[in-house]
């Protein structure tokens, strides 16, 4: 009588355990496919990403109307002949040269080259890809050229040289400028 009881609880306990993991894989199954939008009949597997504010971050978005301009900012945009007539705001502290110096060595010198004689490696490879080579900046073109042209070239960049617009503060391009016009030995 002991042993039978024992024997009973033994059996009723493994089929227990066998609907639990059947309703375990069913559960794990269903939850796959009951996201909304799915035929699932209750929406219980709601995820954030199904939501409307979500939904309404995703495209197609709505550009703005052709024409328009920012007017906020940390930048105008400014036409070829205001850039050329812009004057360097930036005084040549010895601190502003060292500035000026390690801001064109991050940025500048793996294509211009240490001494901007427009020998860096990444130059190597523009040519080796058929792109024009970073040009030597203390060449009489670019000595020739006026800060604020200088400026305009490297807010917007040109072809394969980047625009550091956003990746530069515009005192931080003028400290550039200022170290290009150290090498140039000006
Ligand atoms: C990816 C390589 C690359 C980087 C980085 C780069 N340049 Fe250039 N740069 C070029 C190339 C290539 C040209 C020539 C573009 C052309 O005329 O098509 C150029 C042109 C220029 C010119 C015009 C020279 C002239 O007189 O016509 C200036 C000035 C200049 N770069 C300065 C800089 C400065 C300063 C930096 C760093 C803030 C910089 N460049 C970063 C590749 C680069």
């Amino acid at each position: 009588m002991h042993l039978r009881t024992h024997d009973y609880l033994y059996n009723n306990r493994s089929k227990l355990l066998l609907i639990l993991v059947l309703l375990g894989i069913s559960l794990l199954t269903t939850g796959c496919i009951a996201k909304s939008g799915s035929n699932a009949p209750i929406d219980w597997a709601a995820e954030m990403h199904y939501t409307q504010s979500i939904k309404s971050q995703e495209p197609p978005r709505l550009y703005s109307p052709e024409g328009a301009v920012p007017t906020t900012g940390r930048e105008l945009i400014r036409s070829k002949e205001e850039y050329a007539s812009l004057k360097n705001p930036v005084s040549e502290t010895e601190e502003n040269a060292v500035v000026g110096a390690e801001l064109y060595r991050i940025n500048c010198s793996m294509c211009h080259g240490s001494l901007a004689q427009g020998d860096g490696r990444v130059g190597e490879y523009l040519k080796l890809y058929g792109y024009i080579a970073p040009p030597n900046l203390t060449e009489q073109a670019t000595v020739d050229k006026t800060d604020g042209e200088l400026a305009d070239i490297l807010a917007n960049g040109i072809n394969v040289m980047p625009k550091f617009r956003q990746l530069l503060t515009e005192d931080e391009r003028w400290l550039i400028i200022n170290h290009v016009r150290n090498l140039q030995g000006k």
